[in-house]
């Protein structure tokens, strides 16, 4: 029986999810690297071994952060599913992107797949990944881990060279009254973009919204006139489901 590891960067918790009902699909995991809490793990993989490795979009990338992290990670024709979660807006070179840091790293790429998330910003998709898209990942990895040894390579969709992006968006969240320093924030920052005071540094913050996301007394927000308009238009801009999709 295979080892089957995750390895993910995954903010506000689209990315885990997906790869976590794929896992179970397969019969559960032995273990996740979750590249958000570890900076520069070292990892070697052998052909027993198993590995699912996802990261979210951001502007059309993988996140650099989350490339750099993959840094330590090394396969010996390890197979390799290579997933990344999007907002419903698109996923552009990212997949691709994943694929060839896979390769490069030495892990046979048996299965890509772009899969859609909540989007961080806005009420786009809110509910997803749903029990549908988490059923179909789990059909889709199955399908993917018994293609044939000689099988061709997964075409994966995307361009090279690749286009600008993976730096992180503009927004900072801010710090309201609510806050009781509480350090949680602080804590689960993935850039450590966090101060001791719970307030955000402004030069290291990704606008992941994990913060957000995570804080116990709602303190941590985005309550401003500029972010409001703008998520209210983008919400609108991307309201049609868009479908995921699965290459094996
Ligand atoms: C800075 C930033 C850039 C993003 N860029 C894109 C994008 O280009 N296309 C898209 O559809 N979604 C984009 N998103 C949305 C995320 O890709 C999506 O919400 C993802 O599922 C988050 O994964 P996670 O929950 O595992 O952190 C972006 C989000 C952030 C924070």
């Amino acid at each position: 029986m295979k080892k089957v590891t995750l390895v993910y960067f995954s903010p506000t918790g689209n990315t885990q999810k997906s790869l976590e009902a794929m896992a179970q699909r397969l019969g559960g995991f032995s273990e996740a690297v979750d590249l958000t809490r570890d900076w520069s793990p070292v990892r070697r993989f052998g052909k027993d071994d198993i590995v699912i490795l996802g990261a979210p979009v951001y502007g059309g990338r993988i996140p650099a952060v989350a490339r750099e992290r993959l840094a330590g990670l090394r396969g010996e024709g390890t197979s390799c599913v290579v997933v990344v979660t999007y907002g419903n807006r698109h996923y552009d070179d990212a997949l691709l992107e994943l694929a060839d840091t896979a390769k490069a790293q030495g892990f046979d790429v048996v299965g890509a797949a772009a899969l859609v998330g909540r989007h961080t910003f806005g009420e786009i998709q809110t509910d997803r990944p749903d029990e549908r898209d988490l059923a179909a990942d789990g059909e889709f990895v199955v399908r993917a881990l018994s293609r044939g040894e000689n099988a061709p390579d997964v075409a994966v969709p995307g361009n090279r060279p690749y286009r600008d992006g993976g730096n992180g968006g503009k927004f900072r969240p801010l710090t309201s009254d609510a806050c009781v320093r509480c350090g949680l924030c602080v804590k689960s920052c993935p850039v450590g973009a966090i101060a001791d005071d719970c307030v955000t540094i402004a030069d290291t913050c990704l606008s992941c919204f994990r913060c957000i996301r995570r804080c116990p007394k709602g303190a941590k927000n985005m309550n401003t006139e500029a972010y409001r308009s703008f998520a209210e238009a983008f919400t609108e801009k991307l309201k049609v489901r868009r479908e995921n999709e699965y290459y094996c």
